[in-house]
């Protein structure tokens, strides 16, 4: 059942900075107790970007934008060799201010800094039964690649303290991004009481 799309909750969204890591870690506790501190890790490196939303001094919701690719390997192979464009991962808002169009401006930030790097392509894997996170996707423009399903697989910690593998079947969709930066932004946008 869709939920009702409730005002608009405007986000600044930027890469997180080392002083915020002990904030994001309380505010949006990863399901792996290291993930954000790998992240701006690989930040740093500069194989990601990890842009994280933030509202009145809160972290609100992330994204990790993968500047070489997807790393999964049955991804990367269905891909091919030629498909080498920007992924989006770990996208996620806070389960309170879901559909308040906060995941609609964490993916137009991504998409900004990829064009700002004039790269025309963009993609994501979403679960084969995520239909609204799908939803949100086709809505903002992207399609499925046409490669069929794959496994994703990743790792939480249960409430034991266990570390716990875990997979889902997903599909790829892709966008093509226009070069010039679109006006449209969602927060030009007159939002729904
Ligand atoms: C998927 C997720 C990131 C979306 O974040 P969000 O902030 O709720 O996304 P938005 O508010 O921008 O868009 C979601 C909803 O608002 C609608 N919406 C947002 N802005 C809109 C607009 N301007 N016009 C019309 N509809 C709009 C979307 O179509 C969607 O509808 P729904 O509420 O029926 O699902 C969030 O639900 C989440 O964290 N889910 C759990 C983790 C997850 O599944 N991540 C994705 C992995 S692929």
């Amino acid at each position: 059942m869709p939920a009702t799309l409730g005002a608009v909750i405007p986000v600044d969204v930027r890469p997180l900075a080392a002083e915020d890591l002990a904030h994001i870690q309380q505010a949006l506790p990863p399901e792996h107790p290291e993930a954000h501190v790998r992240r701006l890790g690989d930040q740093r490196a500069g194989r990601v970007t990890y842009l994280v939303a933030w509202a009145g001094g809160r972290a609100v919701g992330h994204a990790l934008l993968r500047w070489g690719g997807p790393t999964n390997p049955e991804l990367r192979s269905l891909l091919g060799p030629q498909e080498r464009h920007p992924y989006v991962e770990a996208l996620l808002v806070h389960p309170s201010l879901r559909s308040r169009s906060v995941g609609t401006q964490i993916l137009a930030a991504a998409e900004a800094l990829v064009v700002g790097r004039g790269i025309r392509r963009i993609g994501l894997a979403v679960a084969v039964d995520n239909s609204r996170a799908r939803a949100l996707y086709e809505r903002l423009g992207f399609q499925d690649a046409g490669i069929g399903e794959f496994g994703n697989a990743w790792s939480y910690v249960d409430e034991a303290g266990n570390e716990v593998a875990a997979s889902e079947t997903c599909n790829y969709l892709v966008k093509d991004l226009d070069q010039r930066i679109e006006s449209t932004s969602i927060l030009d946008r007159r939002p729904r009481q």
